[in-house]
């Protein structure tokens, strides 16, 4: 039988602190309409691995260098093998593409650490972002979680969060405040949203 909860898996491809937050919202059941099925690395490094496997949470990596053009193919099937109904990119540092998008309409979200539109899209991660803000001379920045569609960082918002720059700022300190005053807290959220709306209309569909 069906589990009643969305089965996500979870996309990184470094730290994983925004895992890490996933993770800490389904211990505190603030995510009850999902459940962080599987957790998928792009770099056999990540330290995300080992926060996955103390969860005892499945862990796979598939790495682009080594699995080259079967690197979607992989993929898709250690999702299909999970069972996986949504994804959630973490810090995930592969672009993919959309054919595989098309795969899970309305079923893929992505933390960016800026307000979207602002410093996004091709070459526009991790501290790079922070850099450009700052370049920018922004007062104001902070996170965004959307949908992913075909184009970088282009998908509906779902939520956003704002936190205040410093003029003491470097690229690392902004990075760290962004995280603990806006992604910890609104990726954990999002995906609740958006698993709340899936497991809706997998019950709409039943009743039919
Ligand atoms: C986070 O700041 C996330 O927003 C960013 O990478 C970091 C991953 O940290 N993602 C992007 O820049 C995507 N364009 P984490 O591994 O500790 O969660």
């Amino acid at each position: 039988m069906r589990s009643d909860k969305v089965k996500i898996a979870v996309f990184v491809s470094g730290g994983g602190t925004n895992l890490q937050a996933l993770i800490d919202a389904q211990r505190a059941g603030r995510l009850p309409s999902g459940e962080i099925a599987l957790v998928v690395s792009s770099n056999p490094r990540a330290y995300a691995i080992d926060r996955a496997v103390d969860a005892g949470i499945p862990a796979v990596t598939v790495c682009r260098k080594e699995v080259g053009e079967q690197f979607e193919g992989e993929l898709i099937r250690v999702l299909e093998k999970h069972g996986i109904e949504m994804i959630v990119l973490a810090g995930f540092m592969s672009i993919l593409s959309a054919d595989f998008i098309s795969r899970y309409p309305q079923r893929i979200i992505n933390i960016h650490p800026s307000l979207i539109p602002s410093f996004c899209g091709k070459g526009m991660y991790g501290l790079h972002v922070h850099e450009a803000a700052l370049a920018y001379g922004v007062k104001v920045s902070g996170a965004t979680v959307h949908y992913v569609n075909e184009i970088p960082d282009g998908g509906k918002i779902i939520l956003q969060k704002a936190v205040r720059v410093r003029q003491d700022d470097t690229p690392e300190s902004l990075q760290k405040r962004i995280m603990k005053q806006a992604e910890w807290n609104i990726l954990p959220r999002a995906t609740q949203l958006v698993a709340k709306k899936l497991l809706k209309e997998r019950k709409g569909e039943q009743s039919l």
